[in-house]
């Protein structure tokens, strides 16, 4: 599974979506420690805190098929019709601490086709851990 293929999963799962009150759609796609890939989209609620980000979906669907760590993970997202370099939110960041290494891949590709890719502790630096 090569980054592009993976960021392709999560690009193709972004379109499913539920995201009437942001118009933001994100999808997200881990490629797990057993080689398997799991994805997640947002999915919006009227009561406007009960959303989940794409992240926390992919994350449970890992969990669920098996998976126990994040060797990598693609995320897409942007306005409607539009795609952008998106970082994790700053909830996504402790949900992936959870599972991640330190050599566990965050990786997001901007609009000129750049790649960035970070790890964890780049993006949650001190972060809290029991
Ligand atoms: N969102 C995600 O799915 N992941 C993130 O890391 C950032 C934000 C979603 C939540 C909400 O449905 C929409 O994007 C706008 O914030």
């Amino acid at each position: 599974m090569t980054d592009d293929e993976l960021l392709e999963r999560a690009r193709s799962v972004r379109e499913k979506a539920y995201c009437p009150y942001s118009n933001f759609r994100v999808g997200a796609a881990i490629l797990d420690e057993n080689g398997d890939v799991h994805v997640g989209c947002n999915v919006e609620n009227a009561a406007y805190p009960q959303g989940s980000c794409a992240e926390v979906g992919a994350i449970a669907a890992m969990l669920a098929a098996g998976g126990k760590r994040i060797v990598t993970i693609a995320i897409a997202g942007g306005d409607e019709g539009q795609t952008r370099a998106c970082t994790p939110c700053g909830g996504c960041r402790q949900h992936i601490h959870e599972f991640a290494d330190d050599d566990t891949r965050i990786i997001v590709k901007d609009d000129d086709g750049k790649w960035h890719t970070y790890t964890i502790a780049d993006l949650l630096p001190s972060s809290f851990h029991l």
